[in-house]
C-alpha cells in the first residue's frame, strides 16, 4: 500500500559530525559536555516538567539500559530515592525480559539508550509493551527504533555522538535525571542549581593545568594489569562507567564495585603497588569510602583518591569541585579524560 513517509528534520548540521580541530571524536565529545548540561539546565527543564508531573501518576519505575547507559539508570534509581523518594527497579537490558513478569499497566518502564538502537533495550521494551507498560525513552538520537517505539521520550539533545564509548550522551543522561528527580518534588530549580555546580566543577576538570596533572597520573597506571575503582552510593555507578571505559578503550583490565563489597572477597587481590581509584565526594559515603580506602592502602594498594579534598591516604589526587547531588557528572569527566589519556598512552585508537 502506498504510504506518505513522515518526515522529521535532524537538527544536527554538518560542523557536529566532524572532528574539527580534535584528534579523535571521543575527545571532541568530552569536551562538548559542559555546553551539553549548561543547554539541559537552560532548556530541558520544560519537557523534563511534563515528564514528571507524568511519572508522578505512574505507581512504579522500572530504569533499563546496557553498558554505560544502565549507569545511568542505577544513578537513576540514586536520584529517584534521595531526592524524590520514589522506588526505581533497576535492570540491565539484556535481562530484564526475564525478570520483568510482574510489570503491569501501571508501571512506567524508562529505557535508556544514546542510539536508540540497542537490541536488548528494544527487546525488553517490547516484552514490556506485551505486558502493558508505558514506556518512556531517554534516546539521543531523534527518529530511533527506541524514540519511535516509546509512548513518552525525553531526547537527551547531546547532539551526534560518534565516539564508540559513550560520554555526552551519558552526562546528557545523568543530567536530566538530576532534573527529573528534583522536578517529582517540584523543586526544579535546585535540579538547575545542582547542574550549574556541575557545568563550573566540569569546566575546571577540561583545563589544559588539570589534563596535565591527569598526564603524570595517567604514565604510572598505563603499564598495569589490573585497576580496581570503588564508591558508594552514587560514586557506585560512578566506579563502573570508570572501569567500563578504561575496559573498553584502553583494554587495561579493570573492575568497579561498591566499597563496601571490598572486604568480601575482592581486597585478596589488592597487593603492592595495585591501583586503586577511589570516588570521595563531599556527602554522606566520604567517611566509609576513606575508611575502604585505607583498607587498600594497608594492603599495598596505590591510591588515587578523586575528591573535593586531598588526604594523607591518597598516593594520588584529582581534585573535583562539589556540585551537589549532581558531583557524579564531574566525577565521570575524570573517569572519561583517564580512559582517553590511557588510551593514547598504550597506542590504541578510541573511535575504532
Ligand atoms: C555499547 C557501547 O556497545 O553499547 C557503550 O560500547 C554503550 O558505550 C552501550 O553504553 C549502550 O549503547 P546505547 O546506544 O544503547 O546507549
Amino acid at each position: 500500500e502506498p504510504i506518505k513517509p513522515k518526515k522529521q528534520r535532524l537538527r544536527w548540521n554538518a560542523k557536529e559530525v566532524e572532528k574539527g580541530d580534535y584528534e579523535y571524536f571521543m575527545l571532541k565529545e568530552i569536551y562538548e559536555q559542559p555546553r551539553v548540561i549548561a543547554d539541559i539546565a537552560a532548556s530541558g527543564s520544560g519537557q523534563v516538567q511534563k515528564i514528571a508531573d507524568f511519572i508522578k501518576k505512574t505507581e512504579n519505575i522500572y530504569m533499563v539500559g546496557c553498558g554505560t547507559a544502565s549507569y545511568a539508570g542505577i544513578a537513576g534509581e540514586y536520584l529517584f530515592s534521595k531526592i524524590a523518594k520514589r522506588h526505581v527497579n533497576v535492570s540491565i537490558g539484556s535481562e530484564f525480559g526475564y525478570d520483568l513478569d510482574f510489570l503491569t499497566k501501571k508501571s512506567l518502564v524508562v529505557a535508556i539508550s544514546q542510539s536508540g538502537e540497542t537490541m536488548d533495550v528494544l527487546e525488553s521494551v517490547k516484552k514490556a509493551k506485551a505486558r502493558g507498560a508505558t514506556i518512556l525513552a531517554l534516546v539521543n538520537v531523534l527518529g530511533s527504533t527506541l524514540y519511535r517505539e516509546a509512548d513518552k521520550k525525553i531526547l537527551i539533545g547531546a547532539g551526534p555522538e560518534i565516539g564508540v564509548a559513550s560520554t555526552k550522551a551519558f552526562i546528557g543522561m545523568l543530567a536530566h535525571l538530576v532534573l527529573l528527580a528534583y522536578a517529582l518534588i517540584d523543586k526544579m530549580d535546585d535540579g538547575i542549581k545542582a547542574l550549574t555546580m556541575a557545568v563550573k566543577s566540569t569546566e575546571s576538570i577540561l583545563t589544559d593545568a588539570n589534563v596535565k596533572r591527569l598526564m603524570l597520573l595517567v604514565k604510572k597506571l598505563k603499564t598495569k594489569n589490573h585497576i580496581f575503582v570503588i564508591g558508594r552510593g552514587l560514586s557506585y555507578p560512578t566506579a563502573l562507567e570508570t572501569a567500563l571505559k578504561i575496559k573498553e578503550i584502553s583494554y587495561i583490565h579493570a573492575e568497579g564495585l561498591a566499597a563496601g563489597e571490598l572486604k568480601h572477597g575482592t581486597l585478596a587481590l589488592v597487593t603492592q603497588g595495585t591501583p586503586c581509584i577511589v570516588f570521595l565526594p563531599n556527602d554522606e559515603t566520604y567517611s566509609a569510602n576513606l575508611a575502604a580506602a585505607m583498607e587498600m592502602k594497608a594492603r599495598g594498594g596505590y591510591i588515587v583518591g578523586i575528591s573535593n579534598k586531598s588526604n594523607d591516604v591518597f598516593d594520588d589526587f584529582i581534585k573535583v569541585d562539589d556540585a551537589g547531588e549532581a558531583t557524579i557528572i564531574p566525577n565521570v569527566v575524570v573517569a572519561q579524560l583517564l580512559a582517553y589519556y590511557l588510551t593514547i598512552e598504550r597506542g590504541f585508537d578510541h573511535d575504532m
